[in-house]
């Protein structure tokens, strides 16, 4: 008994020591599909974007995207940013929700590619699997449900927490479908990212 329960820890352990990219670089607007480990942005301008746009993600300055894809981050987040207007914490949440996707040097412990193609002699990504625990999507919905139902595919009616991922992981201006896999019991070897800069608790984040 004893021994199973070390071994498993052993696995564990291994396994987090062991987290790498599941994505690396841009294949034509889509993620490449690449195991490497994370590595440090090429340029200063990638750096300073993505120290200012993640600050949350340390990892030895190492990450899951290049200087390319950080600058296209950033074009996302200010256009999220511009729907979300006063909203300061439903601004942080929803950084470091893309900011873990892209970014996050650890991706395989909570990101899985679901379906991918071979295009230009390299393998993309089309469909991905994003594994978030209870509390955070609870905080990333709470924050921005008031704020934009925009960001919910739908004007005038209620967004349910459903409704807000469903949306934001398939619609028609995304290329890269995302399920987002809300719970607190994730398959083996899957933990949920960080998500450790979030600006507000449980109880302020209605802004
Ligand atoms: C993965 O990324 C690394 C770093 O850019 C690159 O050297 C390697 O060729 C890539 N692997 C694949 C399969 O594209």
């Amino acid at each position: 008994m004893l021994h199973v329960l070390l071994a498993g820890l052993l696995i564990t352990c291994l396994s987090r020591v062991h987290a790498h990219c599941v994505t690396y670089g841009d294949c034509d607007g889509l993620p490449c599909v690449n195991s490497t480990s994370a590595l440090p942005m090429f340029g200063e301008q990638g750096r300073n974007i993505v120290s200012e746009l993640c600050p949350h993600l340390k990892g030895g300055g190492k990450f899951c995207c290049d200087d390319h894809q950080v600058k296209v981050l950033k074009s996302s987040i200010s256009k999220a940013d511009s729907l979300l207007s006063g909203c300061k914490s439903a601004k942080e949440n929803f950084r470091s929700l893309l900011c873990d996707m892209v970014c996050g040097p650890e991706q395989s412990d909570y990101l899985q590619v679901e379906k991918m193609e071979q295009h230009g002699g390299k393998t993309r990504a089309t469909h991905l699997r994003y594994f978030l625990s209870t509390t955070y999507s609870d905080k990333v919905w709470k924050s921005t449900k008031t704020q934009s139902t925009l960001l919910c595919g739908h004007l005038f009616s209620s967004c349910s927490k459903d409704d807000l991922f469903g949306f934001l992981g398939n619609n028609r201006w995304t290329k890269l479908r995302t399920d987002y896999v809300i719970g607190d019991d994730p398959p083996a070897r899957i933990v949920h990212a960080s998500h450790e800069h979030m600006s507000c608790g449980s109880e302020t984040c209605v802004c």
